[in-house]
């Protein structure tokens, strides 16, 4: 990981929501997904005695969608002005969440107890450039999880994306026009890591302001990942498609043994 990383999600705290379309129902929609997720993978009816560790919580998106739900949720982020702004929502939302500033690579000393879930959602992980980085975070992760707790990550489809080697997603027309939302995707000559440009453009009074926020990722491809999972001792690694889940990008579930 490159400290472009932590300077992209501190720069975007107060914006991150405008990234979506409209975030208070990604925030229902992810949350329904998940929850029904976690409903096929455990068996007691309720969530209130289900931990969830959301260890890239961001500015809460999945953390608020699953306390919403009853589960009882502890949420880290490396970037403290995510986590401020995630504490921030957490109240406007009447949810309660315990939050903490920690790196997924670390959360064996960051974060205390352990959990019946790890989440790590929206292509968090691949900001972790090199083997040594991931097996070190999945390794955390495993430390952080009850004997057959789950491990859940979603992550964008890299296995696809490395044969297209995409270099700008279609652009986002928002509030009537007034805010456009696109990137764009700088490949590395061997295709295995990419540098994200994030532009938001906004209209405001009249006058368009451009904020533009860049950060790199590599592309994990999914048997790379389940690999490094198998060897660390998680089992059961499962991959679950957008046209099955309604999710927006592949969910990777794999049990802790
Ligand atoms: C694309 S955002 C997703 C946030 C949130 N899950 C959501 O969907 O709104 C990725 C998040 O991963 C966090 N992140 C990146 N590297 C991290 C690390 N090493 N440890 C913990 N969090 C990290 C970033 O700070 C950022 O908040």
């Amino acid at each position: 990981m490159n400290d472009s990383v932590l300077k992209f999600y501190e720069e975007l705290a107060e914006d991150y929501h405008l990234i979506f379309v409209d975030w208070n129902q990604a925030i229902s929609r992810q949350g329904e997904v998940l929850d029904k997720l976690i409903r096929s993978k455990f068996t007691t009816s309720s969530a209130h005695n289900i931990s969830v560790l959301d260890c890239s919580c961001g500015i809460g998106t999945q953390a608020i969608g699953l306390a919403k739900y009853g589960y009882n949720v502890s949420a880290t982020d490396i970037s403290p002005a995510s986590v401020k702004r995630a504490e921030k929502e957490a109240v406007s939302h009447g949810v309660h969440i315990n939050f903490g500033v920690a790196d997924f690579r670390t959360l064996d000393q960051d974060v205390s107890g352990v959990f019946d879930i790890v989440l790590s959602a929206d292509n968090a992980i691949p900001h972790l450039m090199i083997d040594e980085d991931l097996n070190k975070a999945f390794q955390n992760i495993h430390t952080k999880l009850n004997h057959n707790g789950l491990l859940i990550v979603t992550i964008r489809d890299y296995d696809a994306m490395v044969k297209e080697k995409p270099t700008i997603t279609q652009p986002n027309v928002l509030d009537e026009g007034k805010r456009i939302v696109f990137q764009v995707y700088d490949w590395a000559e061997d295709g295995k890591t990419y540098t994200v440009h994030q532009f938001i453009m906004h209209e405001i009074n009249g006058e368009w302001k451009t904020k533009h926020n860049r950060t790199e990722y590599r592309a994990w491809l999914r048997e790379e990942i389940n690999n490094m999972l198998n060897v660390i001792g998680f089992t059961d690694v499962e991959w679950r498609f957008p046209e099955d889940t309604g999710y927006y990008q592949p969910i990777m579930t794999a049990r802790k043994i």
